[in-house]
């Protein structure tokens, strides 16, 4: 496909928040030579580019984005068979569950886990999607790469990536300088269920070896019960980022509120939001005009008719706030804002 740049693009509609304005220029690519093209024509006139992937975990400023806009459509899916593991390069561009999906009816083992996540495959190095007991960290073997400043190809090692919870180099400035066009999974032939996250293990009670089909399965009928349907409301997931504190706060924070649930995780411990704000503040399903938290999953922001990405980033301001003045913790937003 050749190169087509547009203007005055609503992005709204290209996200799962479905608020914001327009793209200055907008540009979906497909190949290296349209990717370069694009970048090439933001050189040349100075504007800022942005990435946008599956627009799931994005607030698009109301005002509009300046600059370019590009989205990645490199859509092919290669399988690698060595022994009995196998690694699959995705495109960026391809759904994550469309991915996932496809992996699962081959018999792969490893991301299994990640289904029904909206989003594509080019934003899971990128934040490290997680979900029920597996990060990106531990299925990705390699990321292909466009280094802007070297106007090459380049393939990053998952040591380069440097993932965290919800974090990679690709999130750093330096990174920023990289646009991912492909992501390499290493998966396996080999049956290998990790249900140990709670409500797996709740939900698989006492068989141990469930089918890859049944985990999909499984974790989709989890998701249905915990998040809002995107098509019909504007959401994006977990809008806030469980917070990691040290163990001396965690344990400060024990003495006040004697059941908040922790997870030892690099740095800290990682405590639930969700909890937080059912338990501490109570605002499970709270709503401020059109913007609330989600009657069955307090960590998910809701937006309701037509809410403006102000009033979204009013409202999460103001959990926000909440949660500091009651715990003395604060939180990161998870959803990227974009201008
Ligand atoms: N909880 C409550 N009330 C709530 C929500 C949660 O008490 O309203 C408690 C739960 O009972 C549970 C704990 O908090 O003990 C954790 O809840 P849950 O298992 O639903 O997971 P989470 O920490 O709220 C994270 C990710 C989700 C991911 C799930 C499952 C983040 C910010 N969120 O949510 O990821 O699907 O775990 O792995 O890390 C996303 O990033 O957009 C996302 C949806």
């Amino acid at each position: 496909m050749a190169l087509t740049l547009q203007s005055r693009i609503p992005l709204a509609p290209l996200t799962t928040l479905k608020c914001g304005g327009s793209a200055e220029y907008f540009a979906e690519v497909d190949s290296i030579e349209a990717l370069e093209g694009a970048l090439a024509f933001a050189e040349e006139k100075n504007l800022t580019v942005t990435i946008l992937g599956g627009g799931s975990n994005v607030l698009v400023n109301d005002a509009g984005v300046r600059g370019l806009v590009i989205r990645p459509m490199f859509t092919s899916i290669l399988y690698r068979t060595e022994g009995t593991d196998v690694y699959v390069e995705s495109g960026a561009g391809v759904t994550l569950d469309a991915l996932v999906a496809d992996t699962v009816a081959k018999q792969l083992w490893g991301i299994e886990n990640l289904s029904g996540i909206p989003g594509s495959v080019g934003a899971v190095p990128i934040q490290n999607v997680g979900a029920y007991g597996v990060e990106a960290k531990d299925v990705v073997h390699e990321v292909t790469v466009y280094n802007r400043d070297t106007k090459h190809a380049e393939k990053l090692s998952t040591v380069e990536c440097a993932f965290a919870y919800r974090h990679s180099f690709f999130k750093t400035e330096a990174g920023k300088r990289y646009v991912v066009m492909s992501v390499t999974f290493k998966l396996s032939t080999l049956p290998h269920p990790r249900i140990s996250y709670r409500d797996l293990k709740e939900y698989f009670k006492e068989d141990t070896a469930p089918s890859l089909e049944a985990i999909r399965t499984a974790v989709v009928a989890i998701r249905d019960g915990k998040f809002p349907d995107w098509h019909t409301v504007g959401t994006a997931g977990s809008f806030f980022k469980n917070p990691i504190i040290s163990r001396e706060v965690y344990e400060a924070l024990q003495l006040k509120f004697p059941l908040v649930p922790g997870f030892a995780e690099a740095g800290g411990v990682k405590v639930p939001l969700g909890w937080i704000l059912d338990h501490v503040l109570n605002v499970k399903g709270y709503r401020e005009g059109n913007v609330g938290l989600y009657e069955k999953q307090a960590l998910v922001l809701v937006k309701y008719g037509n809410a403006s990405s102000d009033e979204v980033l009013d409202f999460a301001e103001h959990i926000r706030e909440r949660v500091f003045v009651a715990t003395g913790v604060h939180v990161e937003f998870e959803a990227v804002y974009i201008a």
